[in-house]
């Protein structure tokens, strides 16, 4: 007999959303559905997760906590030696309970790594399973700064609270997302245009170390020369710089790489990226004259407006794709970080704007020769053709075409306006 609910509740207070996910054993599954309820009725939201005959099987939730319950059905992975409609201890006798667990760990890959199922257009955007294990990973160590509150929900308190959604994106990039971000937040979704950047003045007179690197890239042949850059916020290991180097170097293509002068949390702020490079790498990429390593400001927009660029290495921040595609560079795509860029990544992939690097698909390491591969699709002569081709359509359509982007600002503001009066704001 299953213990009496009490069913009033202590005091009103934040509301929880509680996952529960028992062993599959009737012997876990039936206290842990007991604490469920006991949970649920003091107010608390539940999500219960386990495999769909198991879920079927549970006794009935109480009516006046239905509400409080979301059952979360996961599909066992099918595994040789298990049979088929075996979901729980029960379903089996004790030898076989090992290839239960297997199945069980098979679980693992999580929702994040496929399209969400409210995704109601075609899509493969998504998280790679490495990087859906790093949001449940602790901060990396050599960070001092506490971290109070989490980044995902400052970002859910900011989507929480506002009452509009302004995005820096526009409906002749993404009508439907756009559309699905208004059904889903429940508030009104304006595009404020991609705030793309105008073509670059001529400079009046360069100064300092970016004179050299200015020098060099107008003596590359036309669209020749990758340029690679990851923003003023990433940086990479000292792997992942050697693997890049490497990279670049074995690829075969003229490149122009843009280091940060910067520390970085929990390194002497001495310390460059550029100390994290392959010994005696610069010196021999600039006696072959294949590449110029630039440390320090450059001036992003120009480089890319410059035509002896042919293609941009990127991290895939916003901000940088945008740039490129304004003058119609198409990417060779290495996200970084795991918030957004990977899903960047994989929509101008999807898109055919770009390739994005391989990394293994469990640990996030990439090679050299991934990134050399990767290199030579989009610079090739042959290879690279589509992705100009792609990049060229979608600036003269959307990135680079002026007219469009102002319509779309102006519609921002109007929006703006009218709210102001429409609600006395
Ligand atoms: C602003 O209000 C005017 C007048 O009601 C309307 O015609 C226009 O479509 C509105 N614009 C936007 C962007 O909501």
């Amino acid at each position: 007999m299953a213990p009496e609910i009490n069913t009033t509740p202590i005091a009103p207070k934040k509301k929880l959303h509680i996952a529960v996910f028992p062993w599959l054993a009737f012997g876990h599954m039936i206290p842990f559905h007991h604490l469920a309820n006991l949970l649920a009725a003091q107010g608390h939201h539940i999500s219960f997760l386990s495999t769909p005959r198991n879920i079927h099987r549970l006794p009935k939730t109480p009516p006046k906590l239905s509400h409080s319950f979301n059952f979360v059905p996961l599909h066992l992975p099918q595994i040789p030696g298990l049979p088929p409609a075996a979901e729980s201890t029960a379903d089996l006798p004790p030898g076989l309970v090992p290839y239960l667990k297997l199945a069980h760990d098979g679980l693992e890959p999580a929702d994040f790594t496929v399209p969400p199922k409210w995704v109601p257009f075609p899509s493969s955007v998504a998280y790679r399973l490495h990087e859906a294990r790093r949001f449940f990973e602790p901060p990396p160590e050599g960070v001092a700064v506490p971290v109070v509150v989490g980044d995902l929900e400052r970002g859910e308190a900011a989507l929480n609270g506002c009452d509009v959604l302004a995005l820096r994106t526009c409906p002749e990039l993404e009508r439907d997302w756009l559309d699905l971000t208004g059904q889903l937040y429940g508030k009104p979704v304006v595009p404020a245009g991609l705030l793309i950047p105008s073509e670059p003045e001529p400079e009046p007179e360069p100064e300092g170390p970016w004179v050299a690197a200015r020098e060099w890239l107008g003596k590359q042949r036309f669209g020749s020369v990758v340029y690679v850059a990851f923003g003023s916020e990433v940086s990479l290991t000292k792997y992942e710089m050697t693997e890049l180097a490497l990279g670049l170097e074995l690829a075969g293509f003229p490149f122009l790489w843009v280091l940060r002068k910067q520390g970085k949390a929990g390194s002497s702020a001495e310390e460059e990226d550029g100390e994290l490079l392959p010994e005696g790498f610069e010196d021999r990429i600039q006696a072959k004259g294949i590449g110029l390593v630039h440390t320090g400001w450059a001036p992003q927009v120009q480089i890319l407006a410059h035509g002896s660029v042919g293609g941009f290495l990127t991290h895939c921040g916003w901000g940088s794709v945008v740039e490129a595609l304004r003058f119609g560079r198409p990417l060779i795509m290495l996200p970084i970080q795991v918030v957004d860029q990977g899903l960047i990544a994989r929509t101008f992939a999807e898109r055919g704007a770009g390739v994005e690097v391989a990394r293994d698909e469990e640990d996030g390491y990439y090679s050299g020769s991934s990134v050399a591969e990767s290199v030579r699709a989009v610079m090739g002569e042959e290879s690279g053709r589509r992705y100009r081709d792609k990049a060229e359509e979608m600036r003269a359509a959307v990135f680079g075409n002026t007219g469009v982007q102002d319509r779309c600002f102006r519609g921002f503001v109007e929006f703006l306006e009218n709210y102001s009066r429409n609600n006395n704001v």
